[in-house]
């Protein structure tokens, strides 16, 4: 059985891209694969941060997640600061990734702006964390939204470059899974930009959390064109705000662009996004309630993080010593 591993990180509150670009699928994958899902706190303090909220935030979203379907059970959850095998790869990796590939980065360039200069040397370096992650546990599969792709081809040039230089094939080669009609959810107000939590505005995403009236009110509002819908997939093409809403919809009734069109080709966006509200407040509302229910008794969410920590650390550290012994550490 293949080995997965993917990751969210806990700033702010998970959103509709989240869940379909990534989460939605984390789920369905555990029927055929062995998966590891993290909530990737490290990562979460490469930007500023409120000391006093991570804790509570990454609790938070270990319970969206398991309402979202991820079983602890089967699989592990946990996250990713109460595993020290990340940071003792990450480090290596960090020796191993050059300069010109982590300035490539189009994630990073778009985190850091015009304001180069005073973010931290973290966010720079955070690709190779996140190759560690993947690594750390030989996974070879990486389901992710389309905006991480970029990092999973800069972890395939990590593990190449280290097995190169010690010698060995020691890391296996990864491949991102990139699923369903909704792998890059736009935001509501600018089918340019893709739907994100540091978005200064609200009204451009959909929170896990948000209730029916706000759902229903954000999508009302959305940005649309004033044409009707197209017949055919094809007339979505210069339509980034159209193409956004029939993705989030055929995502949602596990269908694609072309089914969408066949029942709404030719009307306003009026009915359209009446019945897109509907559907995204039936598919939210049960997860947003289990949410609550879990976070009910935050000491059980805490201790099946726990739990997930210690079955993760003993299969990563063996990992990670091997490859601490294949840099040449004395191992006294
Ligand atoms: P993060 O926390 O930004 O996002 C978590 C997952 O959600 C996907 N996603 C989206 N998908 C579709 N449309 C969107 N608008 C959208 N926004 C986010 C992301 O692609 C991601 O799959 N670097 C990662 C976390 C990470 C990781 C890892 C992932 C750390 N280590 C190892 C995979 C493997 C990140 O910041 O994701």
């Amino acid at each position: 059985m293949q080995r997965i591993f993917s990751g969210i990180q806990p700033t702010g509150v998970p959103h509709l891209g989240n869940y379909l670009g990534a989460i939605r699928n984390w789920a369905a994958l555990q029927t055929s694969h062995e998966c590891l899902y993290c909530v990737v706190d490290l990562h979460a303090i490469t930007a500023d941060h409120d000391p006093k909220t991570l804790a509570g935030s990454t609790r938070d979203l270990a319970a969206s997640l398991i309402a979202c379907g991820i079983d602890p059970a089967k699989h592990i959850l946990f996250n990713q600061s109460a595993v020290h095998a990340h940071v003792r790869l990450g480090w290596i990796f960090t020796c191993v990734a050059r300069m010109g590939w982590l300035n490539r980065m189009t994630q990073f360039k778009d985190k850091a702006g015009k304001d180069r200069e005073n973010v931290s040397t973290g966010l720079f370096t955070y690709p190779n964390l996140m190759a560690a992650d993947i690594l750390a546990y030989h996974a070879t599969r990486v389901p992710v939204g389309e905006d991480q792709k970029q990092h999973i081809e800069l972890a395939n040039d990590i593990a190449e470059k280290f097995n190169h230089d010690m010698g060995t094939d020691f890391f296996p080669h990864i491949e991102p899974m990139i699923m369903g009609p909704a792998a890059r959810v736009m935001s509501l107000r600018d089918g340019a930009k893709k739907m994100s939590k540091s978005d200064a505005s609200d009204q451009s995403r959909i929170n896990l959390t948000d209730d029916a009236e706000t759902i229903a009110l954000k999508i009302k509002r959305a940005k649309t064109d004033p044409e009707p819908l197209p017949s055919e997939a094809e007339g979505l093409e210069s339509r980034p705000e159209a193409r956004n809403l029939v993705g989030i919809y055929a995502a949602l009734m596990d269908t694609d662009h072309a089914h969408v069109l066949k029942q709404f080709g030719g009307q306003g966006f009026g009915a359209f996004k009446s019945q897109l509200a509907d559907l995204v407040v039936e598919k939210l509302a049960p997860i947003a309630s289990e949410t609550r229910r879990l976070l009910a008794d935050p000491a059980h969410v805490d201790s099946v993080l726990r739990d997930g920590a210690r079955r993760a650390a003993a299969l990563a550290n063996p990992i990670v010593d091997e490859a601490e012994r294949l840099v040449g550490f004395l191992k006294p």
